[in-house]
């Protein structure tokens, strides 16, 4: 059975719904204007839910303050939590299609331990993970900014004449970005000092993380896998990741080295240069199909947008249908695209990226901080009288 993340369904947006919420949580009150507080415990470290952020296809992610009251220091920062929705995970189905909180709460810190184990200023940062008793709690770093689901198209859009294309200098800065995230995912070695074989396997829009820095930082590593997990016999008629950026080798299920995430940082690249979905299906045979065709189609694409030919021949080279024919390393990828950007549309620095999300999403990145401003002020006195309690 396949189970494909819907490619064309966009999740939830946090101001949709509050139903994600854990039941001790609720956004701030129609016109009380008073936050009702949740929060956990790790050890000396406190951790209080200010508000959702965003509802993924597994998980709710909050925005949280992290506390560190020991010997009165009241060291305070604001971190990303995430939470799998209830009887989501497609790991561990119950019989009547659900599945088990503590399938969700493995896959959770196998999540964690992947995460923990990269450490690059491109990757979000896995801080803490938790299992309070009634759920298991993923802390992040928290990369304050958007994501690029924000910035593509939710849909494939191919004719429908909605542009949403970035400046190329600009797809250019933001994959480059990337693409140095994921030479480190792909760099990871293990407490032995070999290299893992790490794959990310789901690099896709709502998993590129675009901070306020702009600096790229890859996330969610639910669906990342070593080497030696490939090598286990495995479900391979279980088809997972997100139908517009999976490589045809994934869509057969075959066994995946990192040319995968190549294959999907090509596929973002295109549709950040273009504004549109280079392709979806609803089965395996439909992407794979769809894959054969998709260097042509990427091509004229490319052409009709007025892409520089080295740039899209950086790209069409990512997405070459067979691995071999694509860049053997993210760090072949980045080192092309830097050469074929620089002498063309140029190659947006972090600062110029940084002022570009400003630009593009300031109400968005206002409101929050204010929401986290009048948290705080709210909070203020509470949190010094439980540290008090808790130093004394
Ligand atoms: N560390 C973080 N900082 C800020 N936002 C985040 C962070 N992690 C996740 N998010 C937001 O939550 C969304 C879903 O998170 P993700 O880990 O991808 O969950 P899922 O496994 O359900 O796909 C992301 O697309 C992003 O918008
Ligand atoms: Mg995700």
């Amino acid at each position: 059975m396949a189970t494909l993340k819907p490619a064309t369904v966009t999740p939830p947006r946090a101001s949709a719904s509050t139903s994600a919420l854990p039941p001790t949580f609720r956004v701030r009150g129609n016109d009380s204007g008073i936050y009702r507080r949740a929060g956990f415990r790790s050890g000396a470290v406190r951790y209080e839910l200010i508000e959702l952020l965003a509802c993924g296809g597994m998980a709710s992610v909050f925005l949280a303050a992290q506390f560190h009251g020991g010997h009165g220091a009241n060291l305070d920062r604001i971190v990303a939590v995430k939470t799998p929705h209830p009887r989501l995970d497609p790991l561990d189905r119950n019989d009547d299609g659900g599945c088990s909180a503590d399938a969700q709460d493995r896959a959770l810190l196998r999540e964690a331990r992947i995460g923990a184990s990269v450490r690059s200023p491109n990757v979000v940062q896995t801080m803490d993970f938790v299992d309070d008793g009634e759920r298991a709690l993923l802390v992040l770093e928290w990369a304050e900014g958007v994501s690029l689901a924000d910035l593509l198209p939710s849909r494939a859009c191919r004719s429908g004449g909605h542009d949403h294309a970035v400046p190329a200098a600009i797809a250019a800065g933001v994959v480059r970005s990337l693409l140095a995230g994921l030479d480190a995912v792909h760099a990871t070695r293990g407490a032995d000092g070999r290299l893992v074989g790490l794959v990310h396997r789901d690099i896709t829009p709502g998993n590129v993380l675009l901070g306020v820095d702009g600096r790229a930082r890859i996330s969610d590593f639910g669906l990342a896998r070593t080497a030696a997990d490939e090598a286990h016999a495995f479900d391979r008629t279980r088809i997972e990741g997100t139908a517009r950026y999976l490589a045809p080798e994934q869509a057969r299920g075959e066994r995946l080295d990192g040319r995968v995430d190549i294959f999907a940082a090509g596929i973002l690249l295109f549709e950040l240069l273009t504004g549109t979905a280079l392709y979806g299906g609803a089965s395996a045979n439909e992407i794979v199909e769809a894959a054969a065709r998709g260097a042509e189609l990427a091509a004229r694409v490319l052409d009709d947008h007025a892409v520089p030919s080295g740039i899209a021949a950086v790209c069409l080279k990512a997405l070459a249908f067979h691995r071999d024919a694509r860049f053997a390393t993210a760090r072949d990828f980045a080192h092309a695209l830097d050469r074929a950007s620089r002498t063309t549309v140029g190659i947006a620095s972090h600062d110029t990226v940084a002022r570009y999300v400003d630009a593009r999403f300031v109400k968005r990145l206002e409101r929050q901080r204010q929401r986290i401003a009048e948290w705080r002020s709210v909070n203020a006195g509470a949190t010094a009288n439980r540290t008090r309690v808790s130093a004394a």
